[in-house]
């Protein structure tokens, strides 16, 4: 399948890093949100990201330009009549995925593949919104986006051969590392992060000991990056919240039960980062 024009659905943190990297290997890229203004904030973060590359000197002026001119923004779904790839990183709500994919669906051209970067919702499900179930695939990029080498590429129930074939493939030519999961909840990244993080707010809400002595245990411990308080800041604690969710819900099992203290955090709008707040105060 010869995939030459991708739709980023989505101008976010993690649509404008998809769209980037992308744009980077040479495909013409769409990116697409709800608003002007959001796809213009998502184009603002792609210059910043080039301009640094550019200052460090390991980019030219010119290919960031011929960069930027791979990729044009649009504040309309229709504009998926022009792609061979839709790539869907918009809000973890399978309400909001399952509308965009039916639209989706109606407007691509047939020979179209739908992927969702969604973090733990079911495949096939969203699949289902769809009369080209075996068109629809996961692709799981990881924060952030020009940064990390992993996507993890989820099959759906019906998913073909032949679309997982090319999605592997556009992986490579991104300058990422494809790795192959079936569908089930939070797949295998977000199982075993997730898990893991909310052990860490439980550590800190049974008081065993400090937000930063947890973090430090786990950086120096076991050579994480980032300690598990400082990664669920970074992710977005109401994101933690929705996918262990997800798994609660997805497995019925007590092991995945969220933290009362991430709840309360998320329920005071303490989302991390991108609020300003979370487990540690950002300016
Ligand atoms: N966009 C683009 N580039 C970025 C960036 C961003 N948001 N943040 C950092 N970088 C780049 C920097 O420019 C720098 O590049 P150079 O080395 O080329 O100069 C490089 O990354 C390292 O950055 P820093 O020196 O500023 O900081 P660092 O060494 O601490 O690295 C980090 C930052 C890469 C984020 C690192 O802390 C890390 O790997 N953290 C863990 C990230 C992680 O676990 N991500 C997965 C989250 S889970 C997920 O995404 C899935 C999900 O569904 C929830």
């Amino acid at each position: 399948m010869k995939v030459e024009k991708i739709m980023v659905i989505g101008a976010g943190q993690m649509g404008s890093g998809i769209a980037q990297v992308c744009a980077q290997a040479g495909y013409k890229v769409i990116l697409n949100d709800l608003k002007a203004e959001y796809v213009e904030r998502g184009l603002g973060v792609i210059r910043k990201n080039l301009s640094r590359q550019v200052d460090k000197g390991r980019m030219e002026q010119q290919a960031m330009d011929e960069v930027i001119a791979n990729i044009e923004g649009s504040s309309d779904i229709a504009s998926a009549k022009e792609a061979d790839l839709v790539i869907e990183a918009a809000v973890e709500n399978m309400d909001i995925k399952t509308k965009i994919f039916a639209q989706l669906d109606e407007l691509a051209p047939e020979h179209a593949i739908l992927a969702s970067n969604t973090s733990s919702l079911p495949i096939t499900e969203i699949a289902a919104a769809t009369k080209r179930p075996e068109k629809v695939i996961g692709m799981h990029f990881m924060n952030p986006v020009p940064v990390m080498k992993l996507v993890e590429i989820i099959r759906g129930l019906a998913t073909a051969d032949e679309v997982y074939g090319t999605i592997e493939d556009i992986t490579k030519k991104i300058g990422k590392v494809p790795v192959e999961v079936n569908d089930f909840p939070g797949f295998v990244s977000n199982r075993i992060l997730m898990p893991m993080i909310n052990e860490a707010i439980y550590t800190l809400y049974e008081g065993v000991a400090s937000k930063e002595a947890i973090d430090e245990v786990m950086k120096l411990g076991m050579n994480h990056p980032m300690g598990p308080l400082t990664l669920a800041d970074f992710i977005g604690l109401d994101t933690c919240l929705y996918i262990m969710e997800t798994l609660h819900e997805g497995f019925g099992d007590d092991k995945y039960r969220p933290c009362p203290l991430l709840r309360k955090y998320v329920k005071a709008g303490w989302l991390g980062r991108k609020s300003g707040r979370g487990f540690y105060i950002y300016e």
